[in-house]
């Protein structure tokens, strides 16, 4: 099976005990989709629901996630890699503290060097915190490609709990930035599937 290895390292997650979120998990949140060498959305931290199912972004943000992928054609059964920059739930759904970051940095690390995506989304401000050095802001940031891990290609995108907050679809509004994105994601992505 291609990407076994991932199994290692999930099982050494399901096990970790290096911060103190391992004492009120409920389950460790992996992943998501599928494994594959084209297309990984790395988010923030699991919520409530996915600290239940051990599954990432099934709770309200997930669903408008699923929407949004579904609208250019992509979805997590077949086209995404899931994952999140902590995998344990904090507490509350606070942000993670730099140590439990810190702690839980080693398994995010495996997930790209094991996989090598060509295309990584960052979720929301926490995932753009973890993957690239800058201070400036997701609105500043989103639908801009950097380079990421391995000569990939890295774009910040809103997160769809903001998104949930947001209700207008006026254009300039996120919801209709995130259409934007979405759109030219879609393109780099056929583009590397021709
Ligand atoms: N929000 C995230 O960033 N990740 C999840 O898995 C769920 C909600």
């Amino acid at each position: 099976m291609p990407y076994e290895e991932l199994e290692d390292v999930k099982k050494k997650c399901e096990a970790c005990e290096k911060c103190g979120l391992c004492k009120t998990r409920t389950n460790t949140v992996f992943s998501g989709g599928v494994p594959n060498d084209k297309l990984m959305l790395i988010g923030e931290a699991p919520g409530f629901y996915e600290d239940k199912q051990g599954e990432p972004f099934v709770g309200k943000a997930g669903q408008l996630l699923d929407k949004i992928l579904g609208c250019v054609g992509l979805s997590r059964k077949k086209d995404i890699y899931i994952c999140n920059t902590i995998k344990c739930r904090p507490p509350e759904n606070r942000d993670p503290l730099p140590e439990e970051k810190a702690a839980c940095r080693e398994y995010l690390d495996k997930q790209i060097e094991i996989l090598k995506p060509r295309i990584i989304l960052l979720c929301g401000r926490v995932a753009v915190n973890s993957m690239m050095e800058t201070t400036q802001g997701i609105t500043k940031l989103r639908g801009k490609w950097f380079e990421g891990p391995n000569f990939s290609k890295m774009m910040p995108i809103f997160h769809p709990s903001y998104l949930l907050r947001n209700d207008s679809r006026e254009k300039g509004s996120p919801k209709w930035l995130m259409w934007q994105d979405i759109k030219e994601i879609k393109r780099v992505y056929d583009q590397l599937c021709k």
